[in-house]
């Protein structure tokens, strides 16, 4: 049995139930709902919500801890600060697909009223996200289902490299909330491509995603980041590792490279009602 981490708890208020929708309580090592339905909180801090077994493209633990160690060397840290720099009024954040929670939890670095809630698919992930920050929570969930959080409880939603669910989005967020979508420009990752045979982007990323959004939310503001990252040749090897080219064939990562980092940062808001 597995006491709620303090992280855990401070985002506990706004999970729900998956099977039943309603309000999650801690009842000792269990989230508990009053219709009675269970989910363990694991002894590494998380609670799976998924209620099924992984999808198999799930991110594995060996692709997230490339992501980690890749994080973890500052490279995407321009990434970050653009994102904390957007939040820093905000006091409840969801992170849906949230990976090892390295944006949220630099997010909550800089917003000290904040607690956050990585929402993830894969269990390690969420395994390393609810350690990734005292005032972050991390739950195993699907964002092409629905998300296991309570309606209008969230101020801010980030949605990194990760699926969007337009939508769930909104029904999470309340009016007035900001949504944070990270994509990658076309030069993104570029010379890795070519030297790697490493899979492409889709041309207008950004495009695609404001028709997605459309309706549901209004564009306030966009930001590219953009830098030159020296690599490593086993840092080449974690960013390869980390993404969807770990499930794809490509040219064996063993030089040194100059990568260019290049993505939007696009904020939107939920409408408010007249
Ligand atoms: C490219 S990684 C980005 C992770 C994190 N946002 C970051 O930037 O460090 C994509 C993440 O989305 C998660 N993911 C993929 N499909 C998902 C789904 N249907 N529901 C929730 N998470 C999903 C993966 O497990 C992975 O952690
Ligand atoms: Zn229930």
């Amino acid at each position: 049995m597995t006491a709620p981490p303090p992280g855990l708890l401070s985002v506990v208020g706004m999970l729900a139930c998956p099977v039943c929708s309603a309000a999650l309580t801690p009842d000792s090592g269990t989230l508990r709902c009053p219709a009675g339905h269970g989910f363990d909180i694991a002894r590494q801090g998380h609670v799976n919500l998924l209620g099924h077994a992984a999808p198999r493209n799930a991110d594995t633990a060996v692709m997230v801890a490339a992501r980690q160690r890749f994080l973890d060397a500052g490279h995407y840290d321009p990434v970050s600060d653009t994102i904390a720099a957007g939040l820093r009024a905000c006091r409840r954040i969801v992170d849906a697909g949230g990976g090892t929670g390295h944006h949220l939890a630099r997010a909550l670095d800089g917003a000290p009223e904040a607690v956050g809630l990585v929402v993830d698919v894969s269990v390690p992930a969420a395994r390393r996200a609810a350690r990734a920050h005292p005032r972050l929570g991390a739950v195993v969930a699907d964002t092409w289902r629905s998300l296991p959080v309570r309606s209008g409880v969230a101020d801010a939603l980030l949605c990194v490299f990760a699926p969007r669910n337009a939508a769930e989005f909104a029904r999470v967020l309340a009016p007035g909330g900001l949504l944070v979508v990270v994509t990658p420009n076309p030069g993104h990752l570029a010379e890795a491509r070519e030297a790697l045979g490493l899979i492409g982007i889709q041309d207008d990323k950004l495009a695609a995603v404001r028709r997605s959004l459309a309706g549901a939310f209004e564009p306030v503001a966009t930001r590219r980041v953009h830098g030159l990252m020296k690599l490593t040749a086993s840092e080449v090897g974690d960013l390869v590792a980390m993404g969807p080219n770990a499930f794809h064939a490509h040219a064996p990562a063993n030089a040194a490279l100059r990568v260019g980092l290049d993505v939007q940062v696009t904020t939107f808001r939920r409408p408010v009602p007249r």
